[in-house]
């Protein structure tokens, strides 16, 4: 008899089977050991090790800054603290874009380096022959189409996307591209929930959404953000689950309090 508990872990193919099911799937960010481990510990799906962390954890204002070292390392502290989840890692802006074989090496830099289960990459058409030849050596791929950060100073904002006809259509023609080229999964960023619908239900993949609506296969949110750690960032799409910004506030005044006025620590806190 086995002392160890079974854990199933959630794969490409598990997500595949959702899809197919119609079992939503759910996807939260985390960058460092022990939110992972919470995060995971709770049941998540999917854990995307985003390039948010160049805003959430290094305070930056884009996600551009962030380098594949830093990635690296926030990956591997997070693989450390799953057992079930599928981890997905963001090549960060500058590791993919130049060539398919820099795109190559970055992917192995991580796969190897950080013990992560699969890559995102932002774009459709343009970095296709990248997406493909990461593909040909055995790493999974999920793609993200529609709002994507590392191109904010082309978009020049964070408005919604791909409200004119044009831009739609590309979207989707990119969307059953990534599909054929064997991307296990989609995110689709901050464009209208009907146009998302048609993504999904085009693709048999799962399309995971943020800011995309109610009708795709899954949900993904910064955790920072849902947990309210931050608390200036308010956008329509994004539900708050809790306010830590306040409980975490409270918790150090109360902790100041009570060194100051010598509450802290008491005799039992003491050796
Ligand atoms: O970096 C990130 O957190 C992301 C999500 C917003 C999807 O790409």
């Amino acid at each position: 008899m086995s002392t160890t508990k079974e854990i199933k872990r959630v794969t490409t193919h598990v997500l595949h089977e959702m899809k197919q099911k119609g079992v939503k799937i759910s996807m939260l960010t985390a960058y460092d050991f022990s939110m992972a481990k919470i995060i995971d510990a709770a049941g998540i799906d999917v854990i995307l090790v985003g390039d948010s962390a160049s805003n959430v954890m290094a305070g930056h204002e884009t996600t551009l800054p962030i380098t594949l070292d830093q990635m690296i390392y926030h990956a591997s502290s997070v693989v450390r603290g799953v057992e079930r989840s599928l981890v997905v890692v963001d090549l960060p802006f500058g590791s993919y874009q130049g060539n398919s074989k820099e795109a190559l090496i970055s992917t192995i830099r991580i796969m190897k380096e950080s013990g992560a289960h699969a890559v995102k990459m932002e774009g459709g058409e343009e970095i296709l022959e990248s997406i493909k030849r990461i593909l040909t050596a055995g790493v999974p791929v999920m793609g993200h189409l529609g709002l994507t950060p590392q191109s904010i100073y082309k978009f020049g904002t964070y408005a919604v996307r791909a409200t004119e006809n044009w831009e739609a259509e590309k979207l989707i023609h990119d969307s059953k591209m990534l599909e054929e080229a064997g991307c296990f999964a989609l995110v689709l960023e901050k464009i209208p929930s009907g146009l998302a619908k048609i993504v999904a239900e085009s693709v048999s993949i799962p399309v995971i959404g943020i800011g995309a609506g109610m009708h795709v296969d899954g949900q993904v949110l910064v955790s920072h953000d849902m947990l309210g750690i931050n608390n200036e960032f308010k956008p329509r799409f994004l539900r708050k689950y809790a306010d830590l910004y306040e409980i975490m506030t409270e918790a150090v005044q109360h902790y100041i309090k009570d060194v100051k006025s010598g509450d802290f620590p008491n005799e039992k806190e003491q050796y």
